[in-house]
């Protein structure tokens, strides 16, 4: 096992897209950002030092960072931010993960620009469970805004309680692609050579829009999702929400020519805006004949097109390879139901706010409405500090209720509320989707672990019929599970890993309105099931 060192400086930069210059914050002024590489067992030192006017934490994605909290990232959860002109050392040991996984800030909407990816490559000496692909090509799928500067968003979401702004164009690795000319020459090209297999490393880091993802003419052989290795199928296109990632083997089976590489929303949301626009890149083999003037188009599902969307993630099953059983938890501890909803709220007069009809956009986990406190929740309950969380969040709301339906049973309230499990407790957590106010589905990513997503369906959870459904036997494996915004998921885990971990809706406008929670995972009873000690360089509120 190697320990690799990186410097990751935050910095603003000026790039132009969309014919449009503007400042953006970045690391090491690269945007994307660096891609971090690594074997699986290796140790990952990363000294990100803030040369921006804008506080920042960086969380690394997919990684569970067991028993270090201190490196998770989310800030007001597991550290204070990094102030500008100060560092901080995040300590990431992958001791588990092999596959891609990527990084991105913590920090308000900063993510939007500072983010890359991040390939743990098989143990030397052990291979992939498939063929050695001829290249391997990270695709990061992204936005670009013309105008707003994305830090201003949140600020602005939370005096208004108005919904945040849509982005301008989606990006493939940082580039709008062909459709537009103001970027056309930029856009990202890959060559590829007849007859190679190539492994394509695809990333959503898109804020707010789940996507469609296709590349005319070739079908996809899906092999692995959010660094977990899945059952092989194959695929016109992918779906693929905020926060997943995927790994894709290409067949270049073509003889010749230009293809394009596509990718736009799937929005459910009926009337809701949304980024409507197509981002490409070109797949272009060495042999171009000369007739062809433009690349084709793939074929992606029309946006509100659900059924592509289950089509699509009921393939996906976990797989059994090497020393990564698929273990799923049959005897269940704690059963949780977490109802999660966007709606509107009531101005008052120690928040106000001049949102749609006069009210603000909320988002609530059984209609607590998150609220970041004054320092972080780790070092709170680490160091005993009262007042700063509460341990009283409603975990049991009525299983009977019709969460479809038009009303929740009680009104949301601002809360820092966390459910308190012990040490390897076994937890059932039934994700309902309510449609109180029309949205999108939530892409719900839990940090520190990987969880077994053992059922899912539309309407209202049946505790009594749809535990009969489950699949025990090779349920997907992930770490970010999508939600029907009408329907529920069901997970499960082993709260092995003891810290703070944060719960929450991975489309950033629903996070900002309060749809996160936090588990807190006691410590076991030996030394290597307790939390390391936080590092002397903590960053302070
Ligand atoms: Cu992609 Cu809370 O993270
Ligand atoms: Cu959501």
């Amino acid at each position: 096992a190697n320990i690799h060192h990186h410097t990751f400086t935050i910095k603003s930069k000026a790039y132009t897209r969309l014919c449009n210059t503007k400042k953006i914050l970045t690391v090491n002024g690269e945007f994307p950002g660096p891609t971090l590489k690594a074997y699986r067992g290796d140790k990952l030192v990363v000294n990100v030092i803030n040369n921006a006017n804008y506080n920042i934490t960086l969380h690394w994605h997919g990684a569970r960072q067991v028993r270090n909290p201190w490196s998770d990232g989310p800030e007001y959860v597991t550290q204070c931010p990094i102030r500008p002109g100060e560092s901080y050392v995040y300590r990431i040991d992958l001791a588990v993960e092999e596959g891609t996984i990527w990084w991105h800030a913590h920090s308000q909407w900063a993510r939007a620009t500072v983010h890359g990816a991040f390939i743990i490559y098989p143990k030397l000496g052990s291979s992939y469970p498939f063929p050695k692909p001829y290249r391997e090509i990270p695709l990061i799928l992204g936005e670009w805004w013309k105008k707003k500067n994305i830090m201003d968003i949140p600020t602005n979401a939370n005096k208004t309680g108005g919904e945040p702004a849509i982005s301008d164009a989606f990006t493939i690795n940082g580039q709008p692609g062909f459709l537009y000319s103001c970027s056309k020459p930029d856009t990202f090209t890959m060559t590829v050579v007849h007859g190679r297999q190539y492994l394509l490393r695809i990333i959503n880091a898109v804020m707010d829009e789940e996507l469609f993802f296709a590349i005319a003419n070739h079908t996809l052989t899906v092999v692995a999702k959010d660094g977990l290795y899945l059952k092989h199928f194959e695929s016109d296109y992918l779906m693929i929400t905020p926060g997943q990632s995927m790994d894709v083997l290409l067949h270049a089976n073509q003889l010749s020519g230009r293809y394009f590489v596509a990718a736009r929303a799937y929005s459910s949301a009926f009337g809701a805006g949304f980024d409507k626009t197509t981002t490409t890149a070109i797949l272009q083999y060495e042999v171009v004949s000369l007739n062809q003037s433009q690349p084709v188009l793939p074929n992606l599902p029309p946006y509100n097109r659900t059924e592509a969307t289950t089509r699509f993630t009921n393939q996906i099953r976990s797989y059994r390879f090497g020393d990564r059983p698929v273990n799923v938890p049959v005897k269940i501890d704690t059963r949780l139901l977490y109802a999660i909803s966007v709606n509107l709220m009531n101005c008052t007069d120690d928040k106000p706010c001049n949102g749609p009809f006069g009210k603000r956009f909320s988002s609530s986990v059984n209609n607590i409405s998150f609220v970041n406190p004054s320092i972080d929740i780790l070092r709170a309950y680490y160091r005993r500090i009262g007042g700063v969380f509460q341990e009283d969040f409603p975990r049991n709301p009525p299983t009977e209720f019709n969460y479809t339906g038009e009303n929740l049973p009680f009104p949301t309230r601002f809360g820092t509320k966390v459910v308190v499990l012990d040490f390897n407790t076994s937890v059932e957590l039934v994700l309902q989707g309510t449609n109180v106010l029309a949205s999108d589905n939530h892409p719900i990513h839990l940090h520190g672990y990987s969880f077994y997503v053992v059922g899912s369906g539309f309407g209202n959870f049946d505790s009594r019929k749809d535990p009969l459904r489950y699949n025990l036997v090779d349920p997907p494996e992930e770490t970010t599970v999508g939600v029907p915004r009408n329907g529920w998921a069901a997970v499960r885990f082993i709260a092995n890993n003891p810290g703070v971990w944060l719960l929450h809706c991975h489309i950033e406008r629903h996070a900002t309105w309060g749809m996160n929670t936090v588990f807190i995972v006691k410590d076991g009873p030996t030394t290597s099931s307790r939390m390391v000690k936080p590092p002397p360089d903590l960053p302070s509120c």
